[in-house]
């Protein structure tokens, strides 16, 4: 598949890299780009040889939102009938982990489909705002619901209403962001933390995933309930053999994905 929006590697130890790369418009969210974003991500999601996803853009801007020049003719009835937003839960049903590496700005759409991967990494540039109460709006794409879940309402409501910014480390303190680094580091330990990732059996790694996201969907009897059948479940993977046997054995493990 030939991408124009986007740029799509793969990294030593089975990791696979989609950088956003609509450089003039800082990386702006159009249907173009965050359709050949979930393209690319269904792509290695599909690949056995692929582990783990990073998702970035550069190191001046990870995202600057949504496209706002495709959207501002719009009427309601063109939203509701366009209906772009359901279209990014294409990336919710992605089985493999997802990183996000942010540098420079991840502001509405952008900080948005950063919380939609599993974990963040961040340089030192990075800046989280949902500024959409400056246009007239509201974030769409989760920023009221993710953003609240990662760093509680009071934080939340500022930064939706107030377009308050989160630094890199208030990012971090928050518990929006798993790590911040130099911006000439970022990338590369991103990839080495994809790399362990993706050195995981997959098959315990979708399962674990799977259960974390359940926690924000169910009650926790029946979260509990849920962890315990994917536990119970992985007892009938070659990996689940192969790992118990290798630290018996005092080896490393050779997974199958199986
Ligand atoms: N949509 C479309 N184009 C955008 C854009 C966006 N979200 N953000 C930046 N651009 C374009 C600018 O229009 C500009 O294009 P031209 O050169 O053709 O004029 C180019 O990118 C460079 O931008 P600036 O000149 O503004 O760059 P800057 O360094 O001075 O400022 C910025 C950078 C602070 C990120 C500023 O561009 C900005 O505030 N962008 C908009 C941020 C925003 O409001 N995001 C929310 C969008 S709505 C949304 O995301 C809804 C949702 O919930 C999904």
């Amino acid at each position: 598949m030939t991408y124009q929006t986007i740029i799509v590697e793969t990294a030593e130890g089975g990791v696979g890299v989609i950088r956003m790369n609509r450089p003039k418009a800082l990386n702006a969210l159009n249907g173009q780009i965050t359709d050949e974003i979930f393209t690319a991500m269904e792509a290695f999601d599909a690949d056995e040889n692929i582990g783990c996803i990073v998702l970035t853009g550069s190191d001046r801007v990870f995202a600057a939102g949504a496209d706002i020049k495709q959207m501002a003719d719009s009427s309601a009835t063109d939203m509701m009938l366009g209906d772009d937003f359901t279209d990014w839960s294409r990336m919710s049903r992605i089985n493999k982990p997802i990183i996000a590496a942010v540098s420079g700005y991840a502001l509405g759409g952008g900080c948005e489909i950063a919380m939609m991967c599993d974990m963040i990494v961040a340089s030192e540039t990075a800046q989280f705002g949902q500024p959409e109460i400056n246009l007239g709006i509201l974030p769409g794409a989760g920023g009221t619901q993710r953003l609240t879940r990662a760093v509680g309402k009071a934080i939340a409501m500022e930064m939706c209403l107030a377009d308050r910014r989160l630094n890199a480390e208030e990012a971090a303190r928050y518990g929006l962001v798993n790590h911040v680094f130099p911006v000439e580091r970022y990338m590369d330990e991103t990839l080495a933390l994809a790399r362990k990732v993706a050195g995981m059996s997959q098959v315990a790694a979708r399962l674990t995933k799977e259960a974390i996201n359940q926690s924000f969907e169910l009650s926790l009897n029946d979260g509990l309930n849920y962890e315990k059948k994917n536990f119970y479940l992985l007892f009938g993977t070659e990996d689940r053999q192969e790992g118990m046997n290798a630290f018996i054995e005092k080896r490393k493990p050779t997974w199958k994905n199986r």
